[in-house]
């Protein structure tokens, strides 16, 4: 640790550390669920993104046009420290023991890390190269895969369309709204190729969050169960729906997708850009008239020109699962799902978790809705996992915190985007353009909660 100590009090740049104290007000009012209690950590950052936990509870957040900065539990208060130091990097971010994987819009980067000091090598390598760079989603979300005895095997990394509705996305190689596999115990040399990963799935128009879940039932042995959020279009100007259709649709969704663990099968596809989902069929039973009773969840076809296939993508296709695997659960049109982690209570936790029965189920971001009337999102939800299809609440999930306003939204609310869950069962949530890192903690056992 004394090189790196070194190399750490060398750099004064990288050693001033920022202090924010307890008690710090959301930039714009929250309502919590009862039982909790969400405070700030940090205000005023640079677009926090992905955040990722160390070994000692640090806090590695990408500020977006920064690096990545690490948050560390002080008296009465949290301090902040810049670990890397890039401003390409945009929202990935993975940790393995000492090595920290980030993205940025064409690479994938490693660099190594000292959780003892939160001190990285000032260059990262380039570990995957030539990712799509370019269109309306430059984020590339990633995941680790682990084997049964907790080894890092691969890296997952996601990829968004080129626009909005991206016909050319059906392609699988054209490597948009999809999601691929690169072995990290491969023989290669580094940097790996893009175009040389395993495609996933595809048809996923931007995988926003990843979280590996158990299977939901006995199945082949050699795969695991990738939860993914994924980002719907913007249908407003497809031919033959309505403004107050696509008010209310397409649904945002959370994919399952099946990885096989040794060897490769052909992936699924999940849709984009040719089908959707129903949120609201009944949203404009007037405008749209052929969709008033198809129940939530149902998939439509955008009746998208066909370029090289023979017949057109119509709702029957879309229905066949054999061309569009369906969603696994689904939100609230424009709610902008951006992660998805799974809680899985750990036994030293010092109070203040969150509560055991939510043991195993997942939590969303919202960043939501920029075209919406009236907004949504802008909150945390809560999803019971295994997915309830006959849930008794109206929307199936519920909201552990939301801005209290939605009408001043979005403005200076939060709009959550990274979550990650601590070693103290207490969730944190970077929130991007209102700057602010903030964790959500169960309030029953939280020795300061009668204090305020
Ligand atoms: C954030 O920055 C604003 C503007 O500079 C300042 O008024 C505010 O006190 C800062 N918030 C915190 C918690 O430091
Ligand atoms: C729909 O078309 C209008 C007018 O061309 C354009 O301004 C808008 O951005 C389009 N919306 C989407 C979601 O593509
Ligand atoms: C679904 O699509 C597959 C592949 O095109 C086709 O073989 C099958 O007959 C279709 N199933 C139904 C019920 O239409």
């Amino acid at each position: 640790m004394r090189a790196s100590l070194f190399l750490f009090l060398s750099l004064p740049v990288f050693i001033l550390a920022q202090i924010q104290h307890d008690g710090a007000n959301f930039l714009s009012p929250v309502t919590v669920a009862p039982g909790l209690d969400a405070s700030v950590i940090f205000s005023n950052l640079t677009s926090p993104r992905g955040v990722a936990i160390d070994s000692q509870q640090n806090l590695l957040v990408v500020e977006r046009g920064v690096g990545v900065s690490a948050f560390t539990r002080v008296s009465a208060g949290w301090s902040r420290t810049v670990v890397i130091k890039n401003d390409q990097l945009t929202h990935g971010i993975q940790i393995d023991s000492s090595t920290l994987y980030v993205s940025t819009a064409s690479e994938v980067l490693a660099y190594s890390y000292d959780p003892a000091t939160q001190v990285a090598s000032s260059q990262g390598s380039a570990i995957i190269a030539n990712l799509p760079p370019d269109g309306e989603l430059t984020t590339h979300t990633l995941q680790l895969a682990r084997d049964n005895f907790g080894l890092a095997t691969a890296i997952l990394v996601g990829s968004g369309p080129k626009t909005n509705i991206d016909i050319t996305a059906r392609d699988p190689a054209s490597g948009r709204s999809q999601i691929r596999s690169f072995s990290l115990l491969t023989k290669q040399p580094w940097p790996l190729n893009w175009e040389n990963g395993v495609v996933v799935a595809y048809g996923i128009r931007n995988p926003a969050g990843f979280a590996f879940v158990p299977s939901p039932q006995v199945g082949p042995v050699d795969t695991q169960t990738l939860l993914v959020v994924e980002n719907a279009p913007s249908i407003d100007n497809v031919t033959g729906l309505t403004a107050a259709f696509a008010n209310d649709n397409p649904a945002d969704e959370i994919e399952s997708v099946t990885i096989p663990t040794i060897g490769n099968t052909t992936p699924a596809s999940f849709g984009f850009p040719d089908c959707a989902t129903l949120w609201n069929g009944a949203a404009d039973p007037t405008g749209v008239p052929q969709y008033k009773d198809s129940p939530r969840g149902t998939q439509f076809s955008l009746q998208l020109p066909s370029l090289s296939t023979p017949l057109p993508r119509l709702d029957p296709w879309c229905q066949n699962t054999t061309n569009n695997h369906p969603p696994a659960f689904n939100f609230q049109a424009h709610s902008v799902p951006l992660d998805i982690k799974r809680y899985e209570p750990q036994p030293i936790g010092v109070g203040g978790g969150l509560p055991g029965e939510w043991s195993g189920d997942v939590f969303v971001s919202f960043h939501g809705s920029f075209d919406r009337t009236p907004p949504t999102g802008y909150g945390v939800v809560h999803v019971p996992y295994p997915f309830e299809p006959l849930s008794t609440s109206p929307l199936g999930y519920d909201f552990l915190v939301q801005a209290t306003d939605l009408n001043t939204c979005p403005g200076r609310c939060i709009r959550p985007a990274g979550l990650v869950f601590g070693r103290d069962n207490r969730l944190y949530v970077t929130s991007d353009s209102s700057g602010e890192l903030f964790v959500i903690r169960g309030s029953a056992s939280s020795p300061s909660s009668s204090t305020g």
